[in-house]
């Protein structure tokens, strides 16, 4: 499948942004977001430490992300319905795939997409992801409707990171050398944008 041939910037070695990359799919993006939630309903989590996270979250795939006082980790079942979490749709798989390989990581088959939803006031503060058993791929990152700045450091929390501003449609992908790399993004401001209204939505695709 041919995604927008656009911009491509290298933010660290192994770690690219794609500018605009699926700006022209971005309604059909949140056309799935919308069928997955009606099964896997977005929720609020804590993290590990009691806090309540400020993004409301959900996954598709075989397994899922989830957060709670006994830690982060992947489970096969979603723990607000029991059941499995909904299949990975087929164009959000393509999208993974293609821009894995477009920025040198063929082969990109993830099992898990964690769907965040940012409202005004949202934030993720800096982490690594790094829940997942297979290290050697890289992770996909999918923007889509309101900006927000992202910031991109290296693999020690203290290396000073730099700040983009992403937008509807822009994809990063990270792997290799800053596949541990620390990152985050600031606080969502209030606006509204064509294809999602009010907020902000990130999918994040991983090979767990
Ligand atoms: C994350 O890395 O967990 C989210 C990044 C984003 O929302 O762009
Ligand atoms: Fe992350």
């Amino acid at each position: 499948m041919l995604f927008a041939e656009t911009e491509t910037l290298d933010i660290a070695p192994g770690a690219v942004l794609l500018r605009a990359a699926v700006e022209p799919i971005a309604a059909e993006l949140v056309a799935e977001i919308e069928r997955l939630v009606a099964r896997s309903p977005l929720r609020s989590v804590m993290t590990p430490m009691g806090k309540p996270m400020s993004v409301e979250m959900t996954n598709c795939g075989t397994v899922g992300w989830v957060s709670d006082r006994r830690g982060y980790r992947y489970e096969v079942n979603d723990p607000l319905t029991g059941g499995p979490w909904p299949r990975m749709p087929h164009l959000f798989r393509n999208v993974a795939t293609s821009m894995a390989d477009r920025v040198g990581y063929p082969g990109f088959e993830p099992d898990a997409c964690l769907v965040n939803r940012y409202s005004p006031g949202s934030k993720m503060g800096l982490h690594q992801d790094r829940d997942e058993s297979d290290l050697s791929q890289p992770i996909v990152s999918v923007s889509i409707g309101l900006p927000i700045t992202f910031k991109f450091g290296g693999t020690r929390r203290t290396d000073p990171a730099r700040s983009i501003v992403l937008r509807n449609g822009d994809v990063v992908v990270f792997g290799g050398a800053s596949r541990l790399a620390f990152h985050g993004v600031g606080t969502l401001r209030k606006g509204v944008h064509e294809v999602t209204g009010g907020c902000r939505y990130n999918l994040t695709f991983r090979r767990v």
